[in-house]
C-alpha cells in the first residue's frame, strides 16, 4: 500500500515540473454569465474581481426593478446587491440563461440581500420571506431571509441539458420573491464528478482556513469563481500553517482549487487528533444527505525522520480513510463518491496514527448536497422552436421556464404530450394575440405538433412552404390574418388528401390560379414564395452588357493621373468622406488593423518589388489581375504576405475621387473584411494592396477549383455564411456601404477558414435613405437583385438578395445559374424552390456533405435564403437579422454536432478511478 502510494506520489511530482511551465495569466472569463438583477436595462459594471455584470432585461421579461434602502447601502456590500428584481405578481418567474452549451457543466450562483428594498421591514420588522428557487422544474433550494442586511447566496454545480438554463423563482405565499444577482461559471466537464445528468449537486458548506478573517477568495485566484470563505473560528487549540509557494494541480484534478485557497491549513497545537467538521440533521434539510470533499496539501517541507500521517474518523470511531499521508505543495483531496445519510450527527476528526511524528492538518473542505432531477423537460428542439416564436412575437403571458413541466406551470396555450420522456409540445394556440409580421419560421421546427392556431392576428407575408414539412400536423388556422398568397402546394395537397384541416382567408386560395398575383387586395403586393422569381436571368442578360458599355465608356473618359507617389498630399487628406473619420465609433466589431498605418501609398516601383516583378499571378477577375506579393514591415522588421490588384483602366468619376474613395477603404477594418493596407495609382493603373487569404475564396472550395477543395462541413460552411454575413451587417451599419459584388468568390478564406469579405472597391457612400444611381450598378449575373434592374437602383437589400445566393450555394453546392435540360438555363433561386414546393429538400442539398448535417439547420438556412431572395426588396431581412438567424443556425448546428460525438465523459464520471494521489472512499450507508 505504502509503496504504490509513493509511486503515484512520484509521478505526480514530475508531472508538476510541466505544470510550472505553464503560461499563467489572468484566467477567461469567457462563457460566463454575470447578471446584477434590477439595474435599469442596457446597464453594466464591472467589479473588483474584473468581471462584467450586466443588466437582467435580456435574461427575463417579468418583475420590477428595485433598489435597497439607503441606510443598508455602505461600501462594503457588493455593488451586485444595491438592486434586485421583485416580482409581485406571477406565481413563477424565470430568467432564462443563454447562451450555455448541453452537456456543459456549471456553476450556478444566485445571490439575495433583502436590504428593505420594498420599505415593508420598518411596518413589521420580524417579516421573515420565504420562496422556492429552481433550475429548470426541479426544487433547488427554499429561500429563507431572515436577516435584511445579510447576503444569502445558493450555489449549485450542474450539467446544461440544453442550450439554455432556467432559474426560476415560485412564490410560495411566504413574501414576494426577489433576486440581487445571478451568476453562471462554465466549469470543466471532470469536475464535481458527484454532478451527473441525473443529479445536481447544491453547495452546503465551503470553507477554507486563511488567518485573515473574513477575506474571501473567488475569480481571478479561482478561476471558476467558486467563494472561498474564511473560517474566522478557528479554536484556541488550534493553530495556521502556511506558505507562499505555488500549489500545483495534481494529475486529473477534480476539483481544482486553487493555490491561494491550500496556502493555508489548520493543525491542532498539542493533540494527535482534530474533529473539524460537524454536521447536525437539524441543521441542514429534513433528510439530508452529504457529498464532503476535504483538501490536503502537505505546507511543510518535512525531513526524512518526520512523518506526518493520519485517518479519517467518521464519529470518532468508525474509520472512514485509511492512514494516509498528504503530498508536499500538490493539492490533494479525499471525496465521497456516495452521499451519507442517515444519521443524526455527522462528525468528522483527523487521528494521527501511531507511526506519526506530526499532527495531523486539513486546508479546506466543501460539503454539497444533492438535487436529483426528475428529467421531467421538453424535447430540445421544441423548446428552443417555441422560445424563438416567443421571442419573435414578444410573447408575454406565462412564457418562461421549460414550455411543458411542471405540468402545473406549462406555458399558456401550448398542449405536450407526456407519454415519453422529453415531453413534446402538440398544439399552439396563438389565437388573438396580437401577433404581428411574418408567420415564423420556427413552427416548423416543431416536429411534434398536430395543432397550430394563428387565427385573429395582424400577420403578414407568405406562408412558410416549410410548415408543409411538419408530418403530425393536422390543423392549421390561419384565418384574419393579413397573409399573401398563394398558399404552398404542399399544403393544399395534404389538405385535399383529407390530412390537414387547413383554415385560411378565402382570397389567398383564389392566389393559387395560374393567373396569380390575383385581385383580391391583399394579393396585390404578393410575393409568391413558391412561384418567385419568374425570369431574372433574362433580365439580367439583357442588362448587364448595356451596364458594362456605360461603365466602359466613362472609362474611355477618364483623365490621366499623376504618377503614383507623386500626388500631393493635401489632395487626399481633403477628400476622406466623413464616415471613415473616427472608424472606432462606428457599430459592429471594428478591429485593429493587422497591418501597421503608416504606409498607405505606394508607388507603381514600390509594388512592383512587392510583387516580384508581377511574378506569380494568383487569380483574375473582372477589373484586373490579381498577384501574390511580400510587404517589407520597417518599424517591425517583419515580413507580411500580401495579394496585389492591378486593375487597368478603372476610374468613372475622375483620380481625385477614386483616390478619396481608396484612402477611405484603407479605413474600414472589420474582422470579416479583407483589410486594405494601401493602394497605387499610376495613370490609368490602379494597384491595390489587399491582405492575403491563404485559403482562396468560398467559390473555389465549394467547387474544388484552383486547387483549394477541401470539402467544407456544413459546420464550416454555417460559420463561413455567419462571419460573411456579419462583414456585410458592418459594411450596411457600420459604414453604409452597399457593396454591390456579394458572391462567393468574394468570401475569402484565412488560414484557419476565418470568413472575409473581399472587393468592397466598388461600393460607393450612400447618404441617408437615398438610393445609389444606376451608373455604378454592377454586378455578377446570377447574384444581381432582379428588383434593382427593374428600379435602377441598388440598396443593401441587393446585398441582401446576393447574399441569399450565396447562402444556396453553400447549401446546394450549385453555382447561381445552371443549366437546365436542353438550352434552357434556370437561376439557383427557381431551381431551389421547385424542390422546396415539392418537399424534397434532401434532394438538393450538397451532396458533398454526404449527409452529415442537422436537417433544422439547414432549413433554417434555406429560409432565410428565400427571405433574402424575395423579389421585393422590402420582403428581405435586413443582413443584421440574417446575422442573428445564421447564429441560431449555428447554434442548432454544434448542438447537434456535439450530441452525435461520444458521451465518454459522462459514462467515465461514474465510475470509480483513482488517478494522481487522489484517494476516494465510499461512505457507508446505515
Ligand atoms: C457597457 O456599458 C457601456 C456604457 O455604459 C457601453 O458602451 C457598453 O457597450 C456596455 N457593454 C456591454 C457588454 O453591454
Ligand atoms: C455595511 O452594511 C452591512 C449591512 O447593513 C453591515 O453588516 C456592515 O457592518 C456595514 N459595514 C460598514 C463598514 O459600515
Ligand atoms: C509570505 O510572504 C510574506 C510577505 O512577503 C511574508 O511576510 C511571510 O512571512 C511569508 N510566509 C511564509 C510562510 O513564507
Ligand atoms: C479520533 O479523534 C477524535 C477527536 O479527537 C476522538 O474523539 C476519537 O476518539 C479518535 N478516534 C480514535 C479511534 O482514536
Ligand atoms: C508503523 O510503521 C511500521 C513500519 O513502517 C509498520 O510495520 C506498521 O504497521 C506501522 N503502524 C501503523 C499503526 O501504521
Ligand atoms: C391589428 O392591428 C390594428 C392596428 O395596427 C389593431 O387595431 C387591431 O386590433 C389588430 N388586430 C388584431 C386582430 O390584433
Ligand atoms: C381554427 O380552426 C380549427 C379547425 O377548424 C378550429 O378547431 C379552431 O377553433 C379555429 N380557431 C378559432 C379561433 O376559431
Amino acid at each position: 500500500m505504502t509503496a504504490w502510494k509513493f509511486a503515484i506520489t512520484a509521478v505526480a511530482v514530475a508531472f508538476s515540473f510541466v505544470a510550472i511551465v505553464q503560461v499563467r495569466g489572468q484566467p477567461s472569463t469567457e462563457g460566463f454569465i454575470s447578471i446584477d438583477c434590477g439595474t435599469p436595462d442596457g446597464y453594466n459594471h464591472t467589479d473588483n474581481t474584473n468581471i462584467q455584470y450586466v443588466s437582467d432585461d435580456q435574461y427575463i421579461d417579468s418583475g420590477v426593478n428595485k433598489r435597497i434602502a439607503q441606510n443598508y447601502i455602505n461600501s462594503s456590500i457588493p455593488i451586485q446587491d444595491v438592486t434586485a428584481r421583485s416580482f409581485p405578481s406571477g406565481s413563477r418567474n424565470c430568467y432564462t440563461l443563454k447562451p450555455v452549451t448541453a452537456d456543459q457543466k456549471y456553476l450556478l450562483r444566485a445571490t439575495f440581500m433583502y436590504g428593505n428594498y420594498d420599505g415593508q421591514q420598518s411596518e413589521n420588522p420580524n417579516t421573515s420571506i420565504q420562496f422556492d428557487l429552481y433550475i429548470g422544474v426541479d426544487l433547488w433550494k427554499t429561500v429563507n431571509i431572515s436577516d435584511a442586511s445579510a447576503e444569502y447566496r445558493v450555489e449549485a454545480i450542474t450539467l446544461a441539458l440544453a442550450d439554455f438554463i432556467s432559474v426560476c423563482l415560485i412564490n410560495t405565499g411566504s413574501g414576494t420573491p426577489f433576486i440581487s444577482a445571478l451568476e453562471l461559471r462554465p466549469i470543466k466537464p471532470a469536475m464535481y464528478p458527484e454532478a451527473v445528468a441525473n443529479q445536481s449537486i447544491v453547495l452546503y458548506l465551503r470553507r477554507t482556513y486563511k488567518p485573515s478573517s473574513n477575506q474571501i477568495f473567488r475569480f481571478p485566484d479561482d478561476p471558476y469563481d467558486r467563494i472561498w470563505a474564511s473560517y474566522t473560528e478557528i479554536p484556541s487549540d488550534w493553530t495556521t500553517i502556511s506558505t507562499n509557494a505555488t500549489i500545483q494541480d495534481n494529475q486529473n484534478d477534480r476539483f481544482n482549487a486553487p493555490s491561494t485557497v491550500l496556502q493555508t491549513a489548520v493543525t491542532p497545537i498539542r493533540s494527535p487528533t482534530m474533529t473539524f467538521l460537524q454536521l447536525d440533521r437539524e441543521s441542514g434539510p429534513t433528510a439530508p444527505q452529504y457529498y464532503v470533499v476535504f483538501y490536503f496539501t502537505e505546507l511543510q517541507s518535512l525531513n526524512t525522520n518526520a512523518v506526518r500521517e493520519f485517518s479519517i474518523y467518521f464519529d470518532g470511531s468508525y474509520q472512514w480513510h485509511a492512514p494516509y499521508r498528504p503530498a508536499y505543495l500538490i493539492s490533494d483531496y479525499i471525496y465521497s463518491i456516495s452521499p451519507w445519510y442517515g444519521y443524526a450527527h455527522y462528525i468528522f476528526s483527523l487521528n494521527a496514527t501511531a507511526n506519526s511524528t506530526l499532527p495531523p492538518f486539513i486546508n479546506a473542505f466543501e460539503v454539497y448536497t444533492p438535487m436529483f432531477l426528475s428529467n421531467a423537460v421538453t424535447d430540445v428542439s421544441d423548446a428552443d422552436a417555441i422560445m424563438a416564436v416567443k421571442a419573435q412575437y414578444q410573447v408575454k403571458r406565462n412564457w418562461m421556464g421549460d414550455p411543458c413541466n411542471p405540468t402545473e406551470y406549462a406555458w399558456d396555450g401550448l398542449n405536450c404530450s407526456y407519454t415519453a420522456s422529453p415531453s413534446r409540445i402538440t398544439s399552439v394556440n396563438l389565437s388573438s394575440s396580437r401577433l404581428a409580421g411574418r408567420i415564423s419560421d420556427s413552427f416548423s421546427m416543431l416536429q411534434a405538433m398536430e395543432s397550430i392556431d394563428l387565427s385573429n392576428n395582424n400577420l403578414t407575408g407568405g406562408i412558410p412552404y416549410s410548415l408543409a414539412n411538419i408530418s403530425s400536423l393536422q390543423v392549421l388556422n390561419l384565418t384574419n390574418n393579413n397573409l399573401s398568397g398563394p398558399v404552398p402546394d404542399a399544403l393544399l395537397k395534404k389538405a385535399d388528401a383529407g390530412l390537414l384541416i387547413l383554415r385560411v382567408d378565402d382570397y389567398l386560395l383564389l392566389c393559387n390560379a395560374s393567373t396569380c398575383p390575383c385581385n383580391g387586395s391583399s394579393c396585390q403586393n404578393t410575393i409568391s414564395t413558391v412561384k418567385k422569381i419568374p425570369k431574372p436571368v433574362i433580365v439580367i442578360l439583357a442588362v448587364i452588357p448595356a451596364i458594362l458599355l456605360a461603365v466602359l465608356v466613362l472609362t474611355l473618359a477618364i483623365t490621366r493621373g499623376t504618377m503614383c507617389g507623386k500626388l500631393p498630399d493635401s489632395h487626399h487628406d481633403s477628400f476622406v468622406p466623413p464616415y471613415v473619420e473616427n472608424p472606432s465609433e462606428t457599430p459592429g466589431e471594428p478591429e485593429e488593423p493587422w497591418i501597421p498605418r503608416t504606409k498607405r501609398r505606394f508607388t507603381y516601383m514600390e509594388l512592383n518589388n512587392v510583387t516580384n516583378n508581377f511574378s506569380r499571378v494568383i487569380g483574375s477577375g473582372g477589373f484586373g489581375v490579381v498577384y501574390h506579393g511580400y510587404l517589407e514591415n520597417e518599424t517591425e522588421k517583419n515580413v507580411t504576405e500580401v495579394t496585389v490588384k492591378v486593375c487597368h483602366e478603372i476610374s468613372s468619376q475622375g483620380t481625385k475621387q477614386l483616390h478619396a474613395e481608396a484612402e477611405s477603404l484603407t479605413h474600414v477594418f472589420h474582422k470579416n473584411l479583407v483589410s486594405l493596407v494601401g493602394y497605387c495609382m499610376d495613370g490609368d493603373k490602379l494597384g491595390l494592396v489587399y491582405e492575403y487569404m491563404p485559403q482562396g475564396s468560398l467559390h473555389d472550395h465549394l467547387r474544388g477549383t484552383s486547387g483549394v477543395f477541401r470539402a467544407l462541413n456544413w459546420g464550416e460552411r454555417l460559420r463561413i455564411a455567419l462571419e460573411a454575413a456579419q462583414g456585410l451587417d458592418y459594411m450596411h451599419t457600420g459604414c453604409q456601404i452597399v457593396h454591390r459584388d456579394v458572391k462567393t468568390s468574394n468570401i475569402l478564406l484565412g488560414q484557419n477558414l476565418e470568413a472575409k469579405i473581399a472587393d468592397f472597391g466598388l461600393a460607393k457612400m450612400i447618404g441617408g435613405n437615398e438610393h445609389v444611381s444606376l451608373m455604378s450598378v454592377c454586378g455578377t449575373p446570377g447574384y444581381i437583385d432582379p428588383e434593382s434592374l427593374r428600379t435602377l437602383r441598388l440598396t443593401e437589400k441587393s446585398d441582401v438578395y446576393s447574399f441569399g445566393v450565396v447562402l444556396l450555394e453553400i447549401i446546394t453546392g450549385e453555382l447561381p445559374i445552371l443549366q437546365g435540360q436542353g438550352e434552357e438555363i434556370i437561376h439557383l433561386v427557381k431551381h431551389v424552390s421547385q424542390f422546396i414546393a415539392r418537399g424534397d429538400i434532401k434532394e438538393i442539398v450538397d451532396s458533398a456533405l454526404r449527409g452529415e448535417y442537422d436537417l433544422n439547420s439547414v432549413w433554417k438556412v434555406m429560409d432565410m435564403a428565400m427571405r433574402c431572395t424575395a423579389e421585393a426588396a422590402v420582403e428581405r431581412p435586413t443582413m443584421t437579422e440574417v446575422v442573428m438567424q445564421l447564429k441560431d443556425s449555428l447554434i442548432t448546428e454544434t448542438t447537434h454536432a456535439k450530441s452525435k460525438s461520444s458521451y465518454g465523459d459522462s459514462s467515465e464520471t461514474s465510475q470509480i478511478s483513482i488517478s494522481g494521489t487522489t484517494t476516494m472512499s465510499i461512505g457507508p450507508s446505515s
